[in-house]
């Protein structure tokens, strides 16, 4: 296709949504499968050769690349109607969870390539399970991205401990145990999830007994720990901080539903509080959200919870709450852009500290385009609220800090556009849908980007 076709100005065309200000959010909605949980479950049905089914997987960007990383390693995979149905429609009719069936080949393969690990960084989530599957394993190094520095160490040396040999050539990670893993005594420097998920795969069918001390406690390794135990697997500890494994020759295939997604029902909850609305959100026990709803009672916000559904009303302009990032039961991480943007129109000035990643902040200025006043230092951020934003074009950076943007907009006067929201989408099943069923007025579209200047 030569310049000027059609094909040209599709591939140059970014994804934008558009939000009207001064906008408040009332109403309910359904939240789906976790995208955290689904990507690692996919990654355990390669420990059981045959058929597994997992259901609530939302229809998102990273699991149709986590379905391709899948296919390449010799499995089937086939995504069907979800089975109970989303109860929610999305923008383009189509529901927003589906089931995948997964068809594991007795020999897997064993590498993943480049193109599709910086794609998707929890790709890495296959070396765990293709180590303890194979006895080899050869995965692209995924890098950093834009919340940070994101290191590999402790699963590497998890492994190590395990019997892996691990070695690093040509941006590949390779880990070798041709006689097998064996049970290990693990002690974590942290309570990192991917780590934690990559070992607990690994150990469930080494030699042996392995205990993980520092283990992460989020309900997505919760999650992981029953689908592996349907499968056959010997765990005990998932949740706490000590997980015991006793290692089994063979697991057998299963099917399991994918744990509601907190951070998207955070991300409801933290809407409704900033545009003083009225939201009921279902598909995710309040218990996930512990902290984070005791802040938004705390910012003078009412929360009633009630089994898998909790709602969140705010009568009068938020309060400024300090917030502080930690490993699950602490406030996650990946809350922290919504909690900036309440801290943005609230009365008085917040201190938000960071503790999980170094480059999280970098989102910030960005939200200071449409007016929020945050002085950022180290991974801290002193934000002084205002009563409303300005709406301005913004550009998403990650997943997160797009929907925290987006979110953003809605208190400000004005419209707001939010570039690069493919990075929403592969979080979001349908940002767009949900706000509407909220009774907000939205639309999506394309916009130029702009074009490299030739020197
Ligand atoms: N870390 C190391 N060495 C390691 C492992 C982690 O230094 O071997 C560091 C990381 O660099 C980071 C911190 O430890 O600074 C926490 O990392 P963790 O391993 O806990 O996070 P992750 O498994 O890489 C998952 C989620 C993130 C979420 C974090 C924390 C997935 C696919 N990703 O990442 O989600 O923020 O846990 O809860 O599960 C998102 O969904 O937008 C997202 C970024």
């Amino acid at each position: 296709m030569g310049p000027g076709d059609a094909g040209d100005a599709a591939i140059n065309d970014i994804d934008v949504i558009r939000v009207a200000g001064e906008a408040r959010l009332a109403g309910t909605v359904h939240v789906v499968g976790a995208k955290n949980s689904a990507l690692k479950l996919m990654a355990a049905a390669l420990l059981a050769p045959g058929r597994n089914v997992i259901t609530n997987v939302p229809r998102i960007t990273d699991i149709a690349i986590m379905g391709e990383v899948l296919r390449r390693l010799g499995c089937g995979v086939r995504f069907e109607a979800d089975d109970p149905p989303d109860p929610m429609i999305a923008r383009d009719g189509s529901p927003r969870s589906r089931q995948v069936i997964i068809d594991v080949p007795e020999e897997p393969g064993a590498e993943a390539d480049y193109d599709l690990v910086r794609r998707l960084r929890a790709s890495i989530c296959v070396l765990g399970p293709l180590l303890a599957r194979r006895g080899y394993v050869r995965v692209a190094h995924p890098g950093g991205d834009a919340i940070g520095s994101r290191g590999l160490d402790m699963h590497i040396a998890g492994l190590a401990r395990m019997g892996a040999v691990i070695s690093g050539e040509h941006g590949f990670v390779i880990a070798e145990a041709p006689d097998g893993l064996h049970g290990a005594e693990i002690v974590l420097d942290f309570p990192s999830v991917g780590a934690t998920e990559n070992l607990v795969m690994a150990a469930v069918l080494a030699r042996g007994a392995t205990v993980i001390d520092n283990a992460a406690r989020e309900p997505e390794i919760v999650d992981i720990c029953a689908m592996l135990s349907g499968m056959g697997a010997r765990i005990s500890g998932a949740g706490t901080s000590t997980l015991r494994i006793i290692g089994v020759p063979e697991l057998r295939p299963v099917r399991h539903a994918t744990v509601g997604d907190r951070i998207v029902a955070g991300t409801w909850a933290f809407a409704a509080a900033m545009t003083r609305g009225d939201v009921t959100v279902t598909g995710v026990p309040p218990a996930f959200l512990e902290v984070a709803l005791d802040k938004l009672v705390s910012a003078g916000g009412l929360v009633e919870t009630r089994g898998d559904a909790f709602r969140v009303r705010m009568d009068d302009r938020p309060k400024a709450v300090d917030v502080v990032t930690l490993p699950f039961p602490g406030f996650a991480t990946d809350l922290l852009p919504m909690a900036i943007g309440l801290a943005a129109v609230s009365d008085g000035a917040s201190l938000i500290t960071e503790n999980i990643f170094d480059g999280r902040f970098m989102f910030a200025n960005e939200m200071m385009r449409l007016g929020a006043d945050i002085k950022t230092d180290g991974h801290h951020a002193l934000v002084c609220g205002h009563e409303r934003l300005s709406g301005a074009p913004v550009r998403a950076t990650d997943i997160r800090a797009g929907a925290g943007l987006i979110i953003a907009g809605l208190c400000a006067d004005g419209v707001t556009e939010v570039s690069h929201v493919h990075h929403v989408d592969r979080g979001y099943p349908d940002f767009v849908a949900d706000l509407r069923a909220l009774g907000i007025e939205v639309e999506r579209g394309t916009a130029p980007e702009e074009p490299d200047l030739a020197i």
